[in-house]
């Protein structure tokens, strides 16, 4: 399975913040906005990505994650000129997809809690798979409606009177088919290759799976500078109560298994001396006295 992560727009919601960094290089709480969904990927055992974004943070995005070679992953980069759309990302990845099954995750997603994603990255064998989160605020949001054996019936994108409250999180699981759906897709009214018009045509097909996420999981939103602020304060309430870092990929393929203990205490000698460096010296230490 290949990861893609998208972290292009202009972040216009977060002026001033984004006149010189990018919504997704935003601090939440402790740590790069972008690293909360790649650790997600990472949990969930991919290890190939394909990072997105516009031509004047793509190499700040490359100096974020300079290291990550060891972490047992591989990064490539790819430009999108111009904002047309998150379904875009799959022509812009198409070589990199190649024939596999390709993950999306949009850099601004923050997940935490259960494994839900687990078992459906597991279980996952053609198709498509997305989510439904119940929130207060659909309209803000991709819309999924189900019928009363819970079966996804309808798909809007930011609909006026939404037909449910269960909005699409932007994590989405694709057989290789995705690439020629996407590529017989026209642009929307607004200009632009709509994700949500990709689910349609796996709906209409009869080979989209809407997986629930439970009540007990959080999907967070970091998209304004008060949904910004009440992430980094969640964040910060669990990692404090629980001692636990979360959106650490460091850790994640360390615990996935794509680094060995040696591999991951030599990445560790290379963190400077910092709270970051003692909880990867603790999850090592935890790890060896196993
Ligand atoms: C995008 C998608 C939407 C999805 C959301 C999740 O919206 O278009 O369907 O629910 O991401 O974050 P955007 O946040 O780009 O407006």
């Amino acid at each position: 399975m290949k990861g893609i992560i998208l972290a292009g727009g202009a972040g216009s919601r977060l002026y001033p913040l984004t006149l010189v960094a990018s919504k997704q290089l935003q601090a939440v709480y402790d740590k790069p906005m972008v690293y909360y969904p790649l650790t997600t990927l990472i949990e969930n055992g991919v290890k190939e990505f394909c990072l997105i974004s516009t031509p004047y943070d793509l190499p700040r995005f490359k100096q974020l994650f300079q290291n990550s070679a060891a972490w047992g992953i591989t990064i490539e980069y790819r430009e999108q000129a111009k904002p047309a759309g998150i379904a875009q990302a799959f022509l812009i990845a198409d070589s990199f997809i190649g024939k596999d099954n390709v993950t999306l995750v949009l850099g601004d997603n923050i997940f935490y809690g259960g494994d839900a994603f687990g078992r459906t990255f597991e279980a996952f064998n053609g198709g498509a798979t997305i989510f439904g989160y119940q929130v207060n605020d659909p309209e803000r949001y991709g819309v999924v409606e189900f019928d009363a054996d819970g079966q996804a019936i309808s798909l809007e994108e930011k609909p006026r009177n939404p037909k449910s409250k269960f909005a699409v999180p932007g994590l989405y699981i694709y057989d290789n088919e995705v690439v020629a759906i996407t590529k017989a897709l026209k642009p929307s009214a607004r200009g632009a290759l709509e994700i949500t018009d990709v689910n349609i045509e796996y709906l209409k097909a009869g080979k989209l799976r809407v997986s629930k996420l439970s009540r007990g999981f959080a999907w967070l939103d970091a998209g304004t500078s008060t949904s910004l602020h009440e992430a980094s304060a969640y964040i910060q309430t669990i990692e404090k109560r629980q001692g636990i870092k979360i959106g650490c990929p460091e850790e994640a393929a360390f615990r996935r298994g794509f680094i060995s203990l040696q591999q991951f205490d030599s990445l560790i000698k290379q963190v400077p001396n910092c709270e970051y460096r003692e909880y990867l010296e603790r999850v090592a230490a935890e790890a060896l006295s196993k």
